[in-house]
């Protein structure tokens, strides 16, 4: 066969060398099938927008199985033989929508929804396990999303258990439509879909099924074989020189050293390399899959005494990657990736070498050789294949135990594994062999050799030879440094903390001294579950009737459109921005020509090129102070900054073109990028100063002054869709559809760049697939790109940033740093505070955020005696930009710190100094301290949590009580436009607020029918438009949702004043008549209105928020678990409580992954972000959230200041999550206690607070390690 054959969705595909070798699956779909319900975001296996359900035989078991894939990692050529489905055949508005679909929108588990199609696909591949809460649970750890905290996606996916909780059962049975078919378990989805084909639908067929698929692509072919002397065959005739083997494809995306040559050899058919079989060893097929492997390894645990060690394996094996990638990478592939690259962390390696396992190779001629897996690693594999591994048995005297520190619950490479296998005598616990492996040490260090040596014939259950051995471990283990990963020092402890914990776990319980018991054991996380508590008036309804979101059905089925939904165009292209190695210089030659040389390269594009200014930002604009370039020429501000563009039929292709096109540069200078505040501020031109708070007056009762510095780093805000624009040439100007929270900075920037006029830039935005304020100005570098293309081709060009140039080129959050002197009295009282505020602004001062940063550094304090300055430096990084609480958070997070230092100074309660230098005016705080504090029963969990710390050497808990104020001020314009049919009476409403996710389109269409008192189901919101909502103001802040009711309100009494004559000459009209009857009567219908900050009915308000927050800490590893989080939020009479609820616990997970994961690490002497990748820059996935997530909404809230008596919501929530700073602060000062550390001394921790910060906070000395 010359071409290889599937089908989508029951529709037969054919594809042959007429399209590119390299296309994923997840390009095919959606470029050439056009079926846009299948996203994509990381290309990596992790985010999970792009999983789809594959339908085929499985080699190992020989069925036809139905499996999740991560379609951004398939390659459309190896598809041949599957039944694919996509969201689209799982329900749409044609079909009627699936169960999954009905109720994850229903239960509010989807904001922006960009993530959720990938949610229902990998459940739909899980609905016929009938699997248990904890399973599903434990099932998602291949999906993120950024936007609604997971649990409202929890509680969807729980619903679907077997044993689903009976309330979670009773919300399905609430839920109109859907309460049959919870009783009816099987009626999950009547949909056609790949889950109903049964071997008789299987239509592939051809004359000899084993036949090699040969496709040429002119230098390049692919190959798809079914046997293994196919493969030597092909060896023959096309040499060994080129070739890469493909099974499940997936090495690409963890080691990117792997390219794909001129000749792909597709092996995922040859069932010899997936079949296992028992001789005296377990001889697992070499190319058998993760997943299958760990159904095996479970099964065989179950049954066979020997191989019982193969249980721990099992539970390893589950925290590799996730299940779509286990589904289809395999074993080979693993361990060929640590040959390939001898540093790489494979989990499998370390698990099979602790067992002695043995690999066994074929080379030409039938030539076979077994080794030992450290001897693989050295053997040349040119022109070989991995036939299989072997596992030996262990008998009932062998210990053997695995770990893996993550730095996050799933889905994310080992910061160290090891794996322990102890052959012990039992009557004499003397040890006969041990073997002890690690991972993540160095490319060279497999074994702890001298470890293993010392240990034989030792009883490893005393203290000294425990110490023995912990103290070899100290000399051999010499960890490598990698900038990227926390430092060797912090490696070897975290290693040496797990062999600790691996005898603590063995230890017989007579020796053991009763505090270190907890210390062997993992911190397991229970079933999570959530409460939310709030109050609604039916006498309101639709206006505080917490409705389904709007789009939320839509969303789950694939069919909400977004930029990149746009069905593929005649004759368009795709662009890719070439990035900068460089941090200074200037450009000096692009090789165009050797782009252009590759076939179905376009165009490429340097700063010569651009008609207008060569620039995205608009000086004047709001937040905009000087132009920054869309492509740089001379004079290089950061590593990564785009200097060309690629333009290519395919977004692969120019992906893959921009990153290999060769630039060179001239006056670069040696010197090293400034990257830090630090060193920004030792340079005055960097530096430039902003607003300033003066004290009152002064206390005289100083009785301690205490000092400090509080930093905090950029944050990515990892929406899940990337930037993107397409711009389509339309008559004489442009359709811009862009990413952007701010269609007038787009419009107005693309008409400068192009130089053309505004009004032939029409910017159109039917939703963002998340924003939170990375959209407001960032996106418009990708809108003038893709314009640059659409102008000069005269054709349209879709322009869709990878995530690694999203991440380095787009802003992020800015760095704060804080340094503080306060005096204080004997309770804490402040009695003068001088703090310093320096904000890292990147290269440019756009966007900068030095007044939302001292404002809100008051927080709930007496700021009487506060004397606060701040600063903006610059930096050789990209220019910062607006994230969820731009400054705000900082400035909360910062003072917060401060009262915590102040707490350990004058040794006190951190709540009662709170209270002691609050405001004591129009401060809500105490009395929701107090009602938070009885429902979350705090006294008597703190009471538990002091006797837990008193009995437990290595773990520690604490309880937080954490408070924030967030001042909310209107700020610019929105326009609302409100058109009424007069055919039926519908109504149409169209905004210049954005929606991203935070629901501000739903709460419009409450407003809307409530002012107009109609049924919501008369109002459809409609795309936003920049010639209806000239001028506005980005989406953002927090007061899009208000503002924009506000101009409904306004448009619908204009409307209301209009009709109110009609109405009085007609009896008791419905409205339906009544507009006939204006229509008929030529009434205006529609009306406008913009909405300024300068209403004198709008005034500025605070928003309060109490949280109450438990955690947990493994000391040994640094590992901790949230326990528990109570929010109580002042949300005012909210237009929507459920959502509202949503933007809390969204926000909160995204400040609590803030505060502990996320890291940007760059490289210090070029600049470049080391951290640019999905599994690098890591964002909180579901089981990392709170395990019991509780929010209560205040009750009788009723803000007169705000809109409809509601408070603004989408910021607050991650303002909240500092709590988890002081409670980790607090586990780890009750560990340093333990160790002989003064409980009053102040300790210096670095944020985030990953388990290398808590590692070297804890700082435990190895002397400690003992068992009795
Ligand atoms: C998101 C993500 C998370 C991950 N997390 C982890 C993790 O936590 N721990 C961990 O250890 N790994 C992890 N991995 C790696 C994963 O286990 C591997 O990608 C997977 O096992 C590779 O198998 P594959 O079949 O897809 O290999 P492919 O990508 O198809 O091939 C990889 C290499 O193996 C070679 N190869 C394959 N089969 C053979 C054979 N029979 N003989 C000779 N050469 C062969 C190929 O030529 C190629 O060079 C992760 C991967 C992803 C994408
Ligand atoms: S997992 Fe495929 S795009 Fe993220
Ligand atoms: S709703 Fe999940 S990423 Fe937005």
């Amino acid at each position: 066969m010359t071409c290889v054959e599937f089908t989508v969705n029951g529709q037969k595909c054919t594809v042959n060398n007429l399209l590119h070798r390299d296309t994923s699956l997840s390009a095919y779909i959606r470029y050439f099938l056009g079926l846009p319900g299948t996203k994509a975001m990381c290309r990596q296996g992790v985010c999970g927008a792009c999983i789809v359900n594959v339908s085929a035989r499985r080699h190992t078991t020989g069925e036809i199985e139905t499996f999740s894939v991560n379609s951004c990692l398939v390659l459309v050529f190896s598809c041949h033989g599957w039944d694919i489905t996509t969201v689209e055949a799982i329900g749409s508005r044609g079909l009627g929508y699936s169960e999954f679909q009905k109720r994850i929108a229903a239960f509010h588990g989807t904001q922006c929804g960009f993530c959720t199609p990938g949610w229902v696909m990998q459940m739909q591949s899980l609905l016929p396990k009938n699997l248990m809460m904890i399973e599903l649970e434990n099932s998602f750890g291949s999906n993120t999303c950024r936007c609604t905290g997971y649990r409202s996606i929890f509680d969807t996916i729980k619903s679907f258990a077997v044993d689903a909780s009976p309330e979670l059962c009773q919300q399905v049975d609430d839920i109109e439509e859907l309460a049959t078919c919870i009783k009816d378990r099987t009626r999950i989805c009547n949909r056609k879909c790949s889950e109903t084909n049964s071997e008789d639908d299987w239509t592939v067929l051809s004359a000899d099924p084993e036949a090699v698929i040969t496709v040429h692509f002119g230098d390049k072919i692919f190959f798809k074989v079914f046997r293994e002397d196919q493969i030597f065959q092909l060896f023959n005739s096309y040499g060994v020189d080129n070739y890469l083997f493909i099974d499940g494809n997936t090495g690409r995306a963890v080691v990117h050293e792997i390219e794909y040559p001129a000749v792909v050899i597709d092996i995922s058919a040859v069932s010899s390399l997936k079949q296992y079989h028992f001789d005296q060893n377990l001889v697992l097929g070499a190319n058998i899959s993760l997943e299958e492997c760990l159904e095996i390894f479970k099964k065989t645990a179950a049954t066979m005494d020997d191989f019982k060690y193969l249980e721990e394996f099992a539970k390893h094996l589950d925290l590799v990657a996730q299940i779509p990638v286990r589904n289809i990478g395999s074993l080979a592939g693993n361990l060929m990736l640590k040959h390939i690259k001898p540093s790489y962390r494979s989990d499998v390696f370390v698990l099979f070498e602790a067992v002695g396992a043995t690999v066994t190779i074929r080379g030409a001629g039938n030539f076979l050789v077994s080794m030992s897996l450290p001897d693989f690693l050295k053997y040349d594999m040119r022109g070989k294949l991995i036939l299989n591994f072997e596992l030996p048995p262990q008998g009932p005297n062998h210990i053997i135990r695995s770990y893996k520190v993550m730095p996050r619950s799933q889905n994310a490479l080992a910061i160290v594994n090891a794996a322990f296998n102890i052959k012990i005598n039992p009557s004499t616990s003397v040890i006969e062999k041990a073997t002890i492996v690690y991972g993540n040490i160095s490319a060279a260090f497999i074994h702890a050799t001298q470890t293993e040596k010392y240990l034989k014939g030792k009883n490893v259950f005393s203290n000294n030879v425990l110490q023995g051995a912990i103290s070899r471990l100290n000399t051999e283990l010499v960890p490598v440094d990698d900038p990227a990963e926390p430092t060797p020092a912090i490696r070897k402890k975290m290693a040496i903390g797990l062999f600790y914990k691996f005898i603590l776990s063995i230890a017989p319980i007579s020796i053991l001294k009763p505090i270190y018991q907890s210390g062997g054991t993992p911190l397991t996380r229970p079933l999570s579950s959530g409460k939310q508590d709030f109050q609604t008036d039916s006498s309101l309804y639709p206006l505080n009737q917490p409705v389904q979101k709007l789009e939320a059905i839509i969303q789950s089925s694939g069919e909400a459109r977004y930029v990149n939904d746009i069905p593929p165009l005649p004759k368009e292209v795709f662009g890719a921005f070439v990035l900068s190695t460089v941090h200074n210089g200037d450009v000096d030659v692009v090789d165009v020509e050797g782009a252009l040389d590759i076939p179905d390269v376009i165009a490429v594009y340097t700063a010569k090129d651009i008609p207008g200014v060569n620039s995205f930002t608009f000086p004047g604009f709001q937040l905009q102070k000087e132009d920054e370039e869309v492509l740089a020429d001379t004079n290089i501000k950061y590593y990564g900054q785009p200097v060309a563009i690629v333009v290519a039929t395919s977004e692969e292709l120019a992906t893959s073109v921009a990153r290999k096109v060769k630039v060179t540069y001239k006056n670069v200078t040696n010197v090293a990028p400034v990257l830090t505040i630090n060193k920004a501020k030792l340079d005055k031109k960097r530096v430039i100063s902003g607003d300033t708070m003066e004290p009152k007056g002064r206390g005289t009762n100083v009785r301690k002054v205490i000092k400090g510095v509080f930093e905090v780093g950029a944050q990515y805000h990892y929406y899940l869709e990337p930037l993107s624009c397409v711009t389509i040439p339309v008559d004489n100007g442009f359709e811009v559809h862009d990413v952007t929270q701010w269609m007038d900075l787009t419009q107005g920037a693309v008409s400068r760049f192009l130089n053309i006029s505004e009004s032939d830039v029409h910017v159109k935005v039917r939703r963002l697939g998340g924003g939170f304020g990375g959209k407001i100005s960032r996106n418009v570098q990708v809108a003038c790109a893709s314009a640059l293309v659409a102008k000069t081709l005269d054709r349209p060009c879709r322009f869709i940033l990878p995530l690694d140039t999203n991440l380095t080129i787009a802003g992020r959050r800015l760095p704060c740093q804080c340094e503080y002197e306060v005096g204080v009295d004997n309770d804490g009282k402040i009695q003068y505070l001088n703090a310093s505020l320096t904000e890292d602004d990147g290269f440019s001062h756009n966007e900068n955020v030095l007044s939302y940063v001292v404002s809100s550094f008051a927080n709930c304090y007496n700021t009487d005696y506060f004397s606060v300055k701040s600063f903006a430096v610059t930096t050789d990084l990209p220019s910062n930009t607006f994230a969820r609480a731009p400054g705000t958070l900082e400035g909360i997070a910062s003072i917060e710190n401060i009262m915590e230092h102040i707490a350990v100074a004058v040794n006190k309660d951190p709540t009662d100094v709170r209270l002691a230098n609050m405001v004591k005016e129009e401060n809500d705080l105490p009395t929701l301290i107090n009602t938070l504090k009885a429902s979350a029963e705090y006294e008597r969990r703190s009471q538990e949590i002091k006797l837990f710390n008193k009995n437990n050497r290595w773990r520690k808990k604490s309880i937080q009580i954490s408070v924030m104020l967030f001042p909310v001020i209107y700020y610019g314009n929105y326009t609302a436009m409100v058109s009424i049919y007069r055919g039926d009476g519908s109504v149409t409403v169209t905004t210049g607020g954005i929606e991203m996710g935070q629901g501000v389109n739903t709460k419009a269409a409450q407003v809307c029918a409530y002012e107009l008192g109609i049924p919501l189901e008369k109002v459809t919101i409609i795309p936003n438009y920049s010639f209806v909502a000239a001028n506005n103001i980005f989406s953002g802040s927090s007061i899009v949702s208000e503002s924009v009711c506000f101009s409904i309100i306004k448009a619908c009494n204009t409307l209301k004043e209009r009709l109110k004559p009609i109405k009085d000459q007609m009896i008791n009209p419905t409205w339906e008549e009544l507009i006939k009857k204006a229509g008929d009567e030529l009434i205006d219908l529609t009306a406008t209105y913009m909405m300024t900050d300068k209403e004198p009915e709008l005034q500025g308000y605070n928003v309060f928020a109490v949280t109450i927050l438990e955690v947990e800490l493994d000391v040994l590893t640094g590992k901790f678990q949230i326990s528990r989080a109570d929010i109580l939020e002042d949300v005012g009479l909210s237009a929507n409580p459920k959502i509202d609820v949503g933007q809390v616990e969204g926000a909160y997970v995204q400040g609590l992954s803030y505060f502990t994961s996320e890291k940007l690490i760059f490289d210090k002497t070029t600049g470049q972000l080391l951290t640019s990748d999905a599994l690098s820059y890591e964002v909180y996935l579901a089981k990392d959230i709170p395990v019991d997530f509780r929010v209560n909404l205040r009750y009788n809230s009723n803000n007169p200041k705000g809109v409809l008596g509601s408070k603004a919501v989408g910021e607050m929530g991650i303002c909240s999550s500092h709590g988890i700073i002081y409670a980790l602060r607090q586990c780890i000062r009750e560990s340093r206690i333990d160790s002989g550390y003064d409980a009053n001394q102040w300790f210096d921790m670095d944020l985030p607070l990953t388990t290398e910060s808590i590692l070297k906070a804890l700082n435990v000395k190895n002397f400690e390690f003992i068992l009795y």
